[in-house]
């Protein structure tokens, strides 16, 4: 393949190992580890190498940079591609739950970017920090079909939840993911710090920090649950229980669960996102101020938001209002609310369903 470039990288992908729809999700990544402390990285499934070499060479605080992949190619490729960028780094030809057994400690940060579901790595990825204090993980998952409720059987048997197949689809799938993260990592006596969590068409993105403690690993137990929705009135819930009866009209509800209840990104995080982004000039920049923004609002709201235009379908309101003056109408009545990055048409209030629905006939 020709030479490619991605924000002043210059490198060769083979055939196959270069997807240039994840160029937004390296940046939006690389910003987040330049937010962490001095960091040793494996980038564990590094295909041309272009994520680690990224955050290599825009991170003065990444320390040292080894990269691993199970195709012989791959690594060639990463070999080639770090010594013509100038950037240190070894590569190693192997598969990561071998590579990293015996490993433990080596590594701050691990990059989890595989094909598909990251759930076959994830124990060995945190068990590998089981003698630390802390470690980070960023971990990729495409096989957001599954978590979202496409295939509920595939959800189940691998992330052992049970998804939900509605208008909140994306974040109850990406809260499926957390939780599979936050109970494993109980297993280790850790905590989970969730710093940034993204979710864009076919992919989440999770950062976490691992913290030590078996009260930490206790807290975040208690912080994963169940969602309700109830098809007929719209009422939604996060708690501790799931519930076939909707408790506002009495019919059958969804719920989805356990899943992951407690925030998806941590302030101080984003806020420091927000300045590294305003100093790099990313081909991305205005999208990744913008999604970091959203991001912002969504924290400490309910664990859930309501589609604009599906809540109006079902209230018979027509044409649905815009965001911006449904927002207006929702904080003048004195709720929280703000838009969220999962969808450009959803809003994520404290409002139940029942205030929601005056603000909306209240913009007609
Ligand atoms: C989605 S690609 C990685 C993309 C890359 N991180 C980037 O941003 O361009 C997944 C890579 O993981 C490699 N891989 C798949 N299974 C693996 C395993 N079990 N251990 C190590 N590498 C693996 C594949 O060869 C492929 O190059
Ligand atoms: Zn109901």
């Amino acid at each position: 393949m020709a030479e490619l470039q991605e924000e002043g990288i210059s490198f060769d992908a083979g055939k196959e190992f270069y997807n240039p729809h994840m160029h937004l999700c390296r940046s939006f990544s690389s910003l987040v580890v330049g937010t962490l402390p001095e960091v040793k990285v494996l980038d564990a499934f590094s295909a041309s190498g272009i994520r680690g070499l990224r955050y290599a060479k825009e991170n003065p605080n990444v320390s040292s940079l080894e990269m691993v992949d199970v195709s012989a190619d791959a690594v060639a490729l990463c070999r080639q591609n770090a010594e013509r960028n100038g950037i240190k780094a070894k590569a190693h030809e192997a598969e990561f739950n071998k590579f990293i057994i015996g490993k433990e400690g080596d590594y701050d940060l691990l990059e989890i970017d595989p094909f598909g579901s990251p759930a076959p790595y994830s124990y060995n990825a945190i068990r590998s920090f089981r003698f630390k204090k802390e470690g980070f993980l960023s971990i990729t998952a495409t096989d957001t079909a599954v978590l979202c409720g496409a295939h509920a059987n595939a959800c189940m048997r691998i992330y052992h939840s049970v998804p939900l197949h509605e208008e909140i689809y994306h974040e109850a799938g990406v809260r499926i993911l957390w939780k599979c993260i936050a109970h494993i990592a109980g297993e280790f006596d850790f905590g989970i710090v969730p710093l940034a969590t993204f979710s864009h068409r076919h992919f989440f993105k999770l950062f976490l920090k691992l913290e030590k403690g078996a009260e930490k690993g206790v807290k975040c137990f208690r912080k994963t649950g169940y969602l309700i929705l109830c098809p007929h009135c719209r009422y939604r819930h996060g708690g501790e229980v799931a519930s076939e009866i909707c408790p506002k009209c009495g019919k059958k509800a969804k719920w989805a669960g356990p899943l992951w209840l407690g925030e998806l990104h941590e302030p101080k995080t984003l806020e420091k996102m927000l300045a590294l982004n305003a100093e790099r000039n990313y081909s991305h920049k205005e999208k990744l101020d913008k999604e970091i923004k959203l991001m912002q609002g969504e924290i400490g709201m309910p664990p859930y938001f309501f589609n604009i235009h599906s809540t109006c379908g079902h209230l018979d309101i027509q044409p649905p209002p815009k965001t911006e003056v449904l927002l207006e109408k929702l904080r003048g009545e004195g709720f929280r609310a703000v838009r969220t990055h999962f969808s450009p048409i959803g809003v994520k209030t404290d409002a139940d369903i029942c205030s929601l629905a005056k603000s909306l006939q209240a913009t007609k």
